[in-house]
């Protein structure tokens, strides 16, 4: 238990360490990965490289600090990291390492301001909420290990195939090289896999969507080629692209993550995707097709144009496994964007799914808002970098 006095300290400071947010974080990282390169096997490093590293982890402690006295309010939020953490492996040894950077970022950055009262208690608040972290994640551990087929950390995986998809999205089919069956996993979930890239110094990992509907034998995930030079996973992407063969090793977690669908349920489903935030939808789909074929479920996809559209085939297959079932497309170079317009007048006792880059989000999800589609009906995940607390409340 924290004492009064350690709760007003944090709650009266939490703002000034928010406004030297940016300062701190890029100490902290600075200082982190100067004491302790091997982080750098588990962060991503390229974020950092082009100064677009997550903020998310210094923001969140300070976010977490106005909830002090009530941590329990954000378990929702946290069980949503902790469902990253797990798939990075990250362990509860980490987090004194954190922490004890976080604390002298702050004190570097502060200067006199931070006196020991203050960075004391502010290091038994990241205690507080490190201890709930490291909790919710212990049983996500034992969850995953416990499961038939599971298993904690990484795990072999041989790669049984690539296909191509559309001109920048490639589907990669993995098996596990011991041969066992595989963990069932929640239509939405996504996995981490983790390479040696020739000329890096680190490991590098990703996270992708599985894009196939569970079963015991293999995972599919499905990779968009960004930009070499603009984007944090131009490498990543593009090592699997066009270097990866099949027969090749890549190190997986369990699937993870909370954007999922409980496809037996009855309301009309509806998912809004751009781009290649289609691809935790194709496991839902499939999922539903299998187990569920005459649910109401409705596909709204805004793609750039026809070369870059993927699972042309393959939806037009789940179409006729699907008895009510609906897929339209949005093409912005052919003056067929999705508008406001396109997401009016839909059924306000559907669920609704929204994933895809950042501006795509913000404009389904306040387009649904406005279209009086209640709150609690609306799930989105955004691909990219991570969310913000305050954001996410
Ligand atoms: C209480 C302490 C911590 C908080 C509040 C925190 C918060 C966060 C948040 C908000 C994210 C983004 C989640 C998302 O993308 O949805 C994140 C991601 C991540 N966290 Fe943590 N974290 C903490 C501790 C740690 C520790 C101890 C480690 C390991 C040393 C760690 C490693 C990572 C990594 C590797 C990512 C993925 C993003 C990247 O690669 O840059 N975190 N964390």
């Amino acid at each position: 238990m924290l004492s009064a006095k350690t709760i007003e300290i944090v709650k009266s400071t939490a703002p000034i360490l928010e406004m030297r947010g940016k300062e701190i974080t890029t100490t902290f990282y600075r200082n982190l990965f100067v004491k302790h390169p091997e982080l750098l096997n588990i962060f991503n490093h390229a974020n950092q490289e082009k100064g677009r590293q997550q903020t998310a982890l210094a923001n969140t402690v300070t976010a977490a600090a106005h909830y002090i006295d009530k941590l329990e309010v954000l378990l929702p939020v946290v069980k949503q990291i902790a469902h990253k953490h797990r798939s990075l492996a990250i362990k509860p040894e980490h987090y004194p390492i954190v922490g004890e950077n976080l604390l002298e970022a702050i004190k570097e950055v502060l200067g006199e301001a931070a006196t020991d009262e203050i960075i004391g208690a502010w290091a038994e608040a990241y205690g507080a909420i490190a201890d709930v972290f490291i909790a919710v994640e212990k049983e996500m551990y034992e969850e995953v290990q416990e499961a038939a087929g599971g298993w904690a950390d990484y795990k072999d995986f041989i790669v049984m195939d690539k296909v191509r998809e559309s001109e920048n999205i490639t589907s990669i089919v993995l098996k596990p090289a011991d041969g066992q069956a595989l963990p069932e996993f929640k239509p939405g979930q996504y996995m981490t896999i983790r390479m040696t890239i020739p000329g890096e110094q680190y490991l590098m990992n990703r996270q992708y969507s599985l894009t196939c509907s569970p079963n015991r034998e293999y995972y599919r995930i499905s990779v968009k080629k960004e930009l070499l030079e603009s984007s944090p996973d131009g490498k990543v992407s593009n090592y699997l692209h066009t270097q990866l063969k099949v027969g090749d090793r890549l190190e997986v977690t369990a699937p993870a993550g909370d954007f999922t669908l409980n496809v037996m349920e009855s309301e009309p489903v509806y998912f809004i995707a751009g781009g290649v935030g289609i691809t935790p939808f194709m496991s839902m789909l499939h999922t539903l097709s299998e187990r569920n074929p005459e649910r109401k479920a409705v596909l709204k996809h805004a793609v750039k144009n026809e070369q870059v559209q993927p699972f042309k085939e393959e939806i037009k297959q789940l179409a006729q496994r699907l008895s009510n079932f609906e897929a339209l497309f949005y093409m912005s170079d052919d003056k067929r964007k999705m508008t406001s317009e396109d997401l009016q007048g839909l059924d306000p006792s559907g669920i609704y799914y929204v994933c895809g880059p950042a501006g795509f989000m913000n404009f389904a999800v306040s387009s649904l808002r406005d279209a009086g589609i209640s709150e609690d009906r609306i799930h989105h995940e955004f691909f990219g970098p991570a969310m913000q607390l305050e954001e996410s409340k």
